[in-house]
């Protein structure tokens, strides 16, 4: 267990070992680290923030990304952000690094002032994180091919009635097959 995690923003000089990560964890012909490279690139474009987690002599054990993306409302697009990726170097998983990256990455989007933080992932995992089920809060799924439990969401304090419709992802994770399971 490593008690001393630093939780810090990904520098240029990190993206070949976030990369390995990605690959190491998610396996060799995933897209992953080619949807980070993207999602970097477009740096500017719109907000991304990606964060790693180090150990205390500075070795990065795990990757969290975030992106905006849209809700299609009634009345207007909105803002808001996407938690994807992210990984733990599979020699330090299941040591809390996922749920304290998560954490950070949660108080990042916070900070940013969204009103919704989505992702798509396993709800054994994201549900007692602090994630709900986004189809019961009036979103609607990017993609039939993600199951509706592993649709989630956290609301934060400036969201309002108004924001419910279509989660619409940024192009990168279309290029990338990164939506929903095939
Ligand atoms: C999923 C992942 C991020 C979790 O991080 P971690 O540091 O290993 O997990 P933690 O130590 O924080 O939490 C351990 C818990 O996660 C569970 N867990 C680990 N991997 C899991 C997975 N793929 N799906 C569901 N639960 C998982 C463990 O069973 C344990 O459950 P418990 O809290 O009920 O005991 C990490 O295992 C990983 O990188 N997996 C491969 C890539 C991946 O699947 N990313 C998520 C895509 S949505």
């Amino acid at each position: 267990m490593i008690s001393e995690l630093k939780v810090r923003h990904e520098v240029r000089a990190d993206h070949a070992r976030v990369a390995d990560i990605h690959a190491l964890a998610f396996g060799k012909d995933n897209p992953v680290p080619a949807l980070v490279d993207d999602l970097r690139s477009l740096q500017g474009r719109f907000e991304t923030t990606s964060l790693v987690a180090c150990s205390q002599a500075g070795d990065i054990l795990a990757h969290v990304m975030l992106s905006s993306a849209w809700v299609d409302a009634p009345t207007r697009m909105i803002d808001v952000m996407v938690l994807s990726p992210l990984a733990v170097h599979p020699d330090h998983q299941r040591a809390n690094i996922g749920t304290r990256l998560l954490k950070a990455a949660v108080e990042a989007a916070r900070t940013l002032g969204t009103p919704f933080l989505f992702l798509e992932g396993n709800p054994k995992y994201y549900r007692p994180r602090g994630f709900e089920m986004a189809g019961s809060m009036g979103f609607d799924r990017p993609s039939t091919r993600i199951p509706e439990a592993a649709f989630q969401v956290v609301k934060f304090d400036t969201a309002t009635a108004e924001m419910t419709g279509r989660l619409i992802y940024r192009e990168p994770f279309w290029t990338h097959d990164c939506v929903g399971l095939r």
